[in-house]
């Protein structure tokens, strides 16, 4: 397949160009920024940029992954979200189901952050009595900031677009993988690598298992037809570990992996004491036939291998 990756040069883009061309794919990555990766140096939001790239390069299928995103809400005005997330959506999909347009399916990479209220966000700190189960459906979706809105109305383009053009498209609600520290950390007691080696039971995954997961998607698309997906590591944990990840987090992880007390208490780590969410990636694996490779088990084999031994 011809796939146009948006947002090539980036942290996910980076990571996936090299894994469709490894799965024989021809791929043309734009993005604003220049990188190895990237062909075409440009924005989704431009639509004549948009048109020629699919056209001249008879593309079949589009994987856009191109976002503002979380820490530009720091540096970027409201209107250039809209901007790139909803009219480079739009461009997109426009251009891919246009006249003489050889393209028949769209991934879109959009986010776990716009299933966050600003209410579930606030119980974080409240007297919560249980961790919230979140699976695809979860309702209502409330997104808290300019991200999490600007990237659903972006999914409901790509539903309509399925809905009025037939394009097949998958949503990949994509957990967190970046690699710098939390917007919390000032919070968090934990240090960077021990917060997401926690955070892999239950709202994390590698870089390597975000790419894959396009990798998956835009080769099942066609016959998945529409479908939104949590993309997470596996947890461990079942809805019914709910109260106690709130009451005592440690004991439950325990339960689960004995040995990761002994292992995280020789690299100095802890366990956060309550743990208010899951993400459920079940769905991902049932009907995608995707699940992530890398997850708390394996880290802590990692662990075990680098601080030497048997635990
Ligand atoms: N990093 C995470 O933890 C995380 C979590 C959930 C979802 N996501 C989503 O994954 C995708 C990739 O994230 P990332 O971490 O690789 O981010 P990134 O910032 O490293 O990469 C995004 C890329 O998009 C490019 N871009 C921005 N505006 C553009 C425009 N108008 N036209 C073309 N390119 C443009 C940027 O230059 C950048 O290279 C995004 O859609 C993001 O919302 C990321």
């Amino acid at each position: 397949m011809r796939i146009l990756v948006t947002g090539s040069s980036g942290w996910l883009g980076q990571t996936l160009v090299p894994r469709l061309q490894n799965a024989s794919h021809d791929v043309i990555g734009m993005d604003l920024l220049p990188a190895p990766t990237t062909q075409i140096v440009g924005s989704v939001a431009d639509r004549a940029l948009v048109r020629s790239t699919i056209r001249d390069f008879q593309v079949n299928a589009v994987i856009h992954s191109a976002a503002l995103h979380k820490p530009n809400i720091e540096t970027h005005e409201t209107s250039a979200f809209v901007s790139t997330n909803v009219q480079g959506t739009l461009s997109l999909l426009e251009e891919s189901v246009s006249q003489g347009s050889k393209v028949d399916r769209f991934v879109f990479t959009s986010t776990t952050s716009l299933m966050i209220s600003r209410e579930i966000r606030a119980a974080r700190s409240r007297n919560v009595t249980e961790a919230l189960w979140i699976d695809e459906e979860m309702t209502p979706l409330l997104p808290r900031n300019i991200y999490g809105v600007t990237k659903f109305a972006a999914e409901h383009l790509c539903r309509l677009f399925h809905q009025t053009h037939g394009l097949p498209v998958l949503i990949l609600r994509t957990a967190r993988f970046f690699p710098e520290e939390d917007d919390m950390a000032h919070e968090i007691s934990q240090s960077g690598p021990n917060t997401k080696a926690n955070e892999l039971l239950f709202r994390r995954l590698s870089v390597e298992d975000a790419a894959e997961s396009h990798v998956v998607a835009i080769s099942k698309a066609a016959e998945l037809g529409f479908d939104t997906f949590i993309i997470s590591a596996k947890t461990p944990f079942h809805r019914g570990d709910c109260r106690q990840l709130i009451a005592d987090a440690p004991a439950v992880v325990e339960r689960y992996f004995p040995n990761y007390r002994g292992l995280y208490a020789r690299v100095g780590w802890t366990m956060f004491q309550r743990i208010d969410r899951v993400y459920d990636s079940g769905k991902a694996s049932r009907i995608l036939g995707f699940e992530c490779r890398y997850g708390f088990k394996e880290m802590l084999e990692e662990l075990a291998a680098k601080s030497g031994g048997r635990d």
